[in-house]
């Protein structure tokens, strides 16, 4: 299957910067100034060996997440780990990916551009978006080779619970098959258990993007099979070849700096909880809004009505409250919205006082 045409990384890429109040972005941002992370010019280096990875950072994650360094692969985002093991679990073509839904759907569309056949997994509303087992089984077919989740999910903020990772991870190892959980957004959550720290056939992908704020690096991490991370090494070679040393330099030095990592963490959780209690609060003054509390981070994706309601609500807000959130169209769910509270707390109150004004014109 190719890759799909325009989707959301162009509606999100060109979204009009006149936009004031911003409920759409799903990470943390200006958390920190550039001179509080106390990299200075003189103490940047721009060039060395990061042939296959700089060797320092491998070893880092490969700490964190209780693995040998050759099961870590350093990648241009989430997005680029995404890709690259996507490239090596559907170079054999004939195989079938198993993908939530609602899904990112960049993850979707890479997965889709690696070759493979997509069937979905229903994560329902009704089931607060958990996994269902039994979706799982049935939706399974001998050609399928891997399952791909989103942990926190994207959109909903729902996270997996550690015993179900387990016996998927179980599952894909009975059926030589992969796990390969998007874990981007886990690092909002107190001392996460990793999805690639339970089990062989797990694959976790993530990147300091989002949590962190800090994606203009572009520096995120594949942890997984030797095997697999061995031939996705091996296909980057013929894409970006080697990633930007300054990327993964900065990157390790952001995350070995103690003082940095307290800050942000402290940071990070005050902002989480705060707006998480500003934003529940809103959404239940709201009569007919529907929604599941997400079990951590900044994103949620309520039920705004029925039909394409989530849609008019958003243009609602783009065309007269210089107010953004996500459609739920770009989910599957146009009758939803993502909307994410990671924003300046009191940009954020405003934020919401003009979704509130969107909303009782939607339904008057
Ligand atoms: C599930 C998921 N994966 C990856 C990304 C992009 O992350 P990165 O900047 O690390 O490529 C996003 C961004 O919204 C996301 O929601």
């Amino acid at each position: 299957m190719p890759f799909p045409g325009p989707d959301f990384m162009a509606w999100a890429k060109t979204l009009n910067h006149d936009i004031k109040y911003d409920l759409f972005s799903s990470g943390m941002h200006g958390l920190m100034t550039e001179a509080e992370l106390g990299i200075s010019a003189d103490t940047i280096k721009v060039w060395g060996n990061n042939s296959y990875g700089y060797q320092p950072l491998k070893e880092l994650l490969a700490e964190k997440y209780n693995v040998h360094p050759d099961q870590v692969m350093t990648s241009q985002g989430s997005s680029g780990a995404n890709y690259l093991m996507a490239a090596a679990i559907f170079e054999k073509p004939g195989g079938t990916a198993l993908v939530e839904t609602p899904c990112y759907q960049p993850l979707l569309g890479a997965i889709q551009g690696a070759g493979a056949t997509i069937t979905r997994l229903l994560r329902s509303f009704h089931e607060k978006y958990a996994i269902n087992l039994d979706l799982v089984k049935d939706a399974w077919t001998p050609n399928t080779r891997l399952l791909v989740l989103t942990r926190l999910h994207n959109p909903s903020g729902v996270d997996i619970p550690i015993d179900t990772l387990q016996k998927l991870n179980d599952f894909a190892a009975e059926r030589n098959a992969w796990v390969l959980v998007d874990e981007v957004y886990l690092d909002y959550m107190d001392n996460p258990v990793p999805g690639a720290s339970l089990g062989s056939r797990m694959i976790t992908t993530s990147s300091v993007t989002k949590v962190y704020g800090l994606g203009d690096l572009r520096f995120g991490w594949v942890v997984g099979d030797r095997n697999l991370i061995q031939r996705a090494l091996q296909i980057n070679d013929y894409i970006s070849v080697i990633n930007p040393f300054i990327s993964e330099y900065l990157g390790y030095r952001i995350l070995t700096s103690e003082p940095v990592m307290e800050i942000l963490h402290k940071r990070i959780h005050e902002r989480v909880i705060g707006n998480q209690a500003i934003f529940t609060e809103w959404i239940n003054s709201l009569p007919g809004i529907e929604w599941i509390p997400p079990d951590g981070g900044i994103i949620a994706f309520p039920k705004i009505g029925d039909g394409t309601a989530g849609d008019r609500l958003a243009q609602i807000l783009l065309e007269k409250y210089r107010t953004a959130l996500t459609p739920g169209r770009f989910f599957d769910n146009p009758s939803h919205v993502r909307m994410g509270f990671g924003a300046d707390p009191v940009m954020l109150v405003e934020g919401l006082q003009r979704v509130k004004a969107a909303y009782s014109e939607l339904i008057s």
